[in-house]
């Protein structure tokens, strides 16, 4: 670990470095309990996919990615995704009511247990919050027991709600208020 990471939102001419720390991600030990796709999926993407995900997690109205960048690497990322009543979301579920979910979140092993995850989360929470999504809301694998113990060190708890994505039974968590929680 070097210098503390700097936390930002992703820029357009980024989208190599999107895409390398996506592949890195999925490629994790704790990929099959934490990410919808493998890295055998993301390479078949070309370069046009990943200017269009730069795009929109750097300049989006409805999406933004953070990373957290300690100087020589990037360490960490965290996605929003602001979801409007009626559309479908990214497992195909009826979106109720307004929100804003956390995705695609990932940290580089030797930062993780630093309280990074915080950082990026609080910075995707103002960012959700000055487009009025106040609350925050995300799936986590059952047995992916480390992120959700993260997870509610951050102030999500369960909602309660679970259902069956392609990586298997998924809960939802929640965080109220989410900016300063
Ligand atoms: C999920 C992730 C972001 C969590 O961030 P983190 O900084 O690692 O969180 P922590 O190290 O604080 O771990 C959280 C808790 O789980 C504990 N823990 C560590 N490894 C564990 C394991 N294998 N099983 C259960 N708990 C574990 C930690 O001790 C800590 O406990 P504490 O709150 O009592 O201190 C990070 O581990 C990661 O990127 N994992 C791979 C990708 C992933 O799972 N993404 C989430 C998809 S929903």
């Amino acid at each position: 670990m070097s210098a503390r990471p700097q936390v930002r939102r992703v820029r357009l001419e980024e989208w190599r470095q999107i895409r390398d720390l996506r592949i890195e991600a999925v490629g994790d030990p704790a990929a099959g309990i934490a990410f919808l796709s493998t890295p055998e999926q993301e390479r078949t993407h070309d370069d046009a996919f990943w200017r269009d995900r730069a795009a929109g997690a750097a300049m989006g109205a409805d999406a933004a990615q953070f990373i957290a960048d300690d100087g020589a690497r990037w360490v960490g990322t965290v996605t929003v995704l602001l979801r409007e009543s009626g559309a479908l979301d990214h497992v195909g579920r009826a979106v109720a009511h307004d929100r804003a979910d956390i995705v695609g979140v990932y940290l580089a092993p030797s930062y993780r247990g630093s309280g990074l995850l915080g950082e990026l989360v609080d910075a995707a929470a103002h960012w959700a919050a000055e487009r009025g999504a106040d609350d925050l809301t995300l799936d986590v694998h059952v047995d992916n027991v480390r992120a959700q113990k993260a997870y509610r060190a951050i102030g999500f708890v369960p909602t309660g709600e679970t259902f069956t994505s392609v990586i298997g039974p998924e809960l939802v968590m929640r965080r109220a208020g989410s900016v300063g929680a």
